[in-house]
């Protein structure tokens, strides 16, 4: 969301130097798509085009014409893009091309904003285009601005509105349950309306992921097919609605979810929705993953093209069950695996009702005197000797009813007048819309930064979602709580980021309920899911890859699952390494494994973070799984090989490697190996070049495969 603010039109564009565009067709365009509109004075806006760069003179032969942005009540009885009811009482809107204005900001960026108004009543609409370049992503988002004399009521509010003509349109949505994220689900769109969304508010990404491809005519693989990949940056309720007509072609409308959120907006004011962000290729998933991962890190992550730190995080090692002395310990299991920082989980606070279980002292930040006597700060201190940094989970925006905050203000919470107390895993969110809620949380990390400047890292966690939904300080006018919920968080969010603009949060809530680019411009990471089962994580993190990049999906070695520490280390390697795990457990050959492993990984993740992701074979196709990453110089790739649940003599094809120098010659060198057993792949060792790899390609799961185990290769060129 850019901002609801009072907005002047002359303010939005006062900034450089504005062109108009040639003749009536404005374009909007990368290095390798065009999306183009009429713009007309005084007549309808529309889209002529969505797709592969066409040659100017083509623009001539463009016959398609659809109304761009639709206005409910008029002529169109399909979905619209924006409904307004005016002070009247008139509910339609009929929005006409004003102007263009086109702002080249850099070499890589170009703005554009579409003018448009209603001849009659004094509502404005502004379309604006981010494109960039390089990266082939398109950002839009739209403003809507009230220049009546009352207010008007806004009950559609969409980013964007996409029009395709095609034969057919594949829709892959990513769908779950907490434990079970980010799902992949193809299926073929019919006539009518098919609506992905979210009510959660917050962890409002639990069952539906705000991100889709849409692939047009045929399915499209990971190297084939024209698909555009999109996702919103919204932390929030947001809805995805996918409209086939009686004419077979699509519209798709994406934005916040409407539901329960009728604004009603005041004289003077605008509604300035979320940014949509799309990509277009025409060679498959594969190449709209990069995309988007490559201007991801660039213009949308935090800190998105930094390195990151390795971690040991203690919540499956000991849960709320820990003291003092324990924490100490365990200090000495992230220095024996030489990971960069120990992270403090949940059940550190609390003392009238300390943190002993989940169902206390959420709110009550203040160290436990029994657990920790000496405090945060003494913590660390210790850890900073022991040449490690510190970090501490927080969970900001909830309380627990048995807590002194909820004694003191239990006019903070959301929850119904006149109905019971709903809870979820024993707790009730603040009411972030308060801004003296919003000083409270800012105070928690600021409080806490002040007293111990040297800690290097905080995990946000976020555990239930909204339900009993009323905020007692928005009173009457209720509708507006989700979506102010969500500008709260930001809120809070941006006074966090002013004063300490590089602390590395992740972002947690119960596992994937959060994933999204509202976000991660405030955060350095998420966590994927609170399943850490290798094997699940092979699909969560396959499915987090189409979207983000790998230095976002954190990924950490656990004790969950039976398999090898070998495999689960090789599988949380793909993705942001940390470990989660009773150090002390470790036998001494398991420890020595963990050790280089983490030495390995800190000398691969240049290319697993910043490189470019090809995923080969995916496990939603094949008993394994198969990715590689491959650095901009494309003298350096890492391959991941994961065999999965095998039937018995199972025969794997070699598989073909991506993104390589065809005549360059690249040595394949197995790592990861447990100590003193030899390199078992076959290829290990072995000369190619890049044109043998990408062509006939590597036996990377030769004859003999046990199940549930896996391979890294490097794969080099001097
Ligand atoms: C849910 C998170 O996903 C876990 O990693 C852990 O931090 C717990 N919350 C703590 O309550």
């Amino acid at each position: 969301m850019k901002k609801i603010a009072l907005l002047s039109t002359a303010f939005l564009f006062s900034i450089s130097l504005l062109y108009a565009q040639p003749a009536n067709i404005i374009e909007v365009s990368t290095n390798h798509i065009n999306y183009l509109f009429t713009g007309t004075p005084g007549a309808t806006l529309y889209q002529n085009y969505l797709g592969t760069s066409l040659k100017k003179e083509s623009y001539g032969n463009l016959k398609d014409a659809t109304e761009a942005y639709v206005g409910a009540g008029m002529k169109d009885v399909f979905e619209p893009a924006v409904r307004v009811v005016h002070a009247d009482g008139n509910p339609s809107l009929d929005l006409r091309f004003v102007k263009v204005q086109t702002q080249k900001t850099n070499s890589n960026l170009t703005e554009t904003i579409i003018y448009l108004k209603d001849p009659v009543y004094l509502t404005e609409v502004n379309l604006h285009f981010k494109s960039f370049y390089n990266e082939d992503v398109i950002t839009t988002w739209t403003e809507i601005i009230n220049k009546e004399k009352s207010n008007i009521s806004l009950s559609h509010y969409a980013s964007s509105m996409l029009h395709f003509n095609a034969d057919k349109y594949f829709l892959t949505q990513f769908h779950g349950d907490w434990a079970r994220e980010m799902d992949m689900l193809e299926s073929e769109l019919t006539s009518g309306i098919k609506i992905i969304d979210s009510k959660l508010g917050s962890r409002a990404n639990m069952y539906q992921s705000p991100v889709f491809f849409l692939a047009n005519n045929r399915q499209a693989t990971e190297t084939e097919g024209e698909v555009i990949a999109g996702t919103l940056a919204w932390t929030g309720n947001f809805q995805f609605l996918f409209e086939i007509d009686r004419t077979n072609r699509l519209r798709v409308l994406t934005g916040i979810n409407p539901f329960a959120s009728t604004f009603s907006l005041k004289p003077g004011e605008t509604f300035s929705t979320p940014e949509f962000i799309f990509t277009y290729s025409n060679s498959g998933k594969g190449q709209a993953s990069r995309n988007l991962q490559k201007w991801a890190r660039k213009y949308a992550v935090l800190d998105g093209e930094e390195s990151r730190m390795t971690l040991l995080n203690n919540w499956e090692a000991t849960h709320v069950k820990f003291d003092e002395e324990k924490l100490v310990e365990l200090f000495d299991g992230a220095k024996q695996l030489g990971v960069d920082l120990f992270l403090l989980d949940d059940g550190w606070f609390g003392n009238k009702y300390p943190r002993n279980d989940d169902k206390t002292g959420l709110g009550d930040w203040q160290e436990d005197r029994k657990k920790l006597p000496n405090g945060i700060s003494y913590l660390v201190k210790e850890a900073t000797a022991k040449g490690i940094k510190f970090g501490i989970w927080l969970e900001p925006e909830m309380v627990s009813p048995k807590s002194e905050l909820y004694e003191k203000h239990p006019d903070w919470v959301l929850k119904l007048p006149n109905r019971e107390e709903a809870y979820q895993r024993n707790q009730l969110i603040l009411d972030l819309i308060n801004p003296k809620v919003q000083d409270f949380v800012f105070d928690l990390v600021d409080k806490m930064m002040i007293k111990n400047p040297d800690l290097a890292y905080i995990k946000w966690d976020n555990n239930r979602f909204m339900t009993n939904t009323y905020s007692p300080y928005l009173k009457k006018d209720q509708s507006r709580l989700y979506i102010d919920y969500t500008l709260g968080f930001y809120k809070i969010m941006q006074r966090i980021r002013a004063k300490y603009p590089h602390l590395p949060i992740m972002l947690c809530a119960g596992g994937g309920g959060r994933t999204d680019y509202g976000a991660l411009k405030y955060f350095t990471s998420f966590w994927p899911s609170d399943n850490t089962d290798p094997v699940e994580r092979v699909f969560i993190q396959w499915g987090y890859s189409n979207f983000f990049p790998t230095n976002t999906i954190s990924s950490h070695v656990t004790s969950m699952g039976k398999q090898s520490l070998k495999f689960r280390t090789d599988v949380a390697m793909m993705g942001k390494l940390g470990y989660d795990i009773k150090v002390n457990g470790m036998t001494p050959d398991e420890l020595s494994f963990s050790r280089s492993a983490v030495q390995n990984y800190k000398q691969l993740s240049p290319i697993i973070w910043f490189g470019d992701l090809y995923r080969l074979i995916s496990p939603y196709e094949q008993d394994r799984a198969v990715l590689m990453y491959v650095d901009s110089t494309k003298n350096k790739a890492v391959l991941f090989s994961y065999n999965l649940y095998l039937r018995k003599k199972q025969i794997f094809e070699k598989v073909k490697l991506q993104g390589l120098y065809p005549q360059k010659e690249y040595l394949i060198k197995e790592t990861n190996l447990m100590p003193g057993s030899l390199a078992e792949n076959p290829e290990n060792g072995k000369l190619y070049t890049g044109e043998y790899l990408m062509n006939i390609g590597l036996n990377v799961s030769p004859a003999k495969l046990k199940p549930v185990t896996s391979t890294v290769l490097e794969i080099i060129s001097e």
